[in-house]
């Protein structure tokens, strides 16, 4: 003869894992949302080119010699920033960047991975020997920011920051090489 009161447990087993498969399907549901969300408003998404690069002679020639960092306007008016993350600053220590225009910042490392943000906007990288990283955004306000290094890259990690001055369209002019330096101030 069967246990007549199995029936009714196992129902209560299953109607509770029923429970708990909606619960974490409704979570996952709004973290994959909000990755969407953010990714489609705010442009905050993961840093996804791969774009290699050798880090022991990308300081030597090429698009990361030393000549060619920081900020620069194509003649079609595109703004790239060029930086080199190093043990333990940036190259340069100050980029200078205009404020509501679309800016492409890459990054790329000759020795340790380092990490940096830019306070208060979607920048927010790791960058790994070997690989360009790259960002775009676009700054709202006019100011000084800080980008600091938040990966842990050795025992001059906490000294390791550059400034970001966002400026204006009156006072972000680029030279005759299209070439764009930071305020003396
Ligand atoms: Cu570079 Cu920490």
């Amino acid at each position: 003869m069967t246990d007549r009161t199995a029936e009714p447990h196992e129902r209560r087993i299953l109607g509770t894992e029923l429970l708990w498969a909606f619960g974490v399907g409704v979570l996952i549901a709004a973290t994959l949302g909000m990755i969407v969300f953010t990714a489609l408003t705010g442009d905050i998404n993961p840093p996804s080119n791969v774009e290699q690069i050798d880090p022991k002679t990308l300081h030597l020639s090429g698009e990361f010699a030393e000549h060619n960092l920081g900020t620069t306007v194509a003649p079609d008016g595109r703004v790239t920033v060029r930086v080199i993350t190093t043990q333990f600053m940036f190259v340069p220590r100050c980029i200078a960047v205009p404020r509501g225009r679309p800016v492409t910042l890459r990054f790329a490392t000759p020795d340790v991975v380092h990490g940096l943000l830019i306070t208060g906007t979607n920048v927010n990288t790791m960058v790994v020997p070997g690989y360009v990283a790259q960002v775009h955004t676009e700054f709202a306000r006019a100011g000084d920011l800080l980008m600091p290094c938040h990966e842990y890259c050795g025992l001059g990690h906490s000294e390791m920051w550059a400034n970001v001055q966002v400026l204006p369209d009156d006072q972000f002019k680029p030279g005759q090489d299209g070439r764009v330096s930071c305020a003396q101030r």
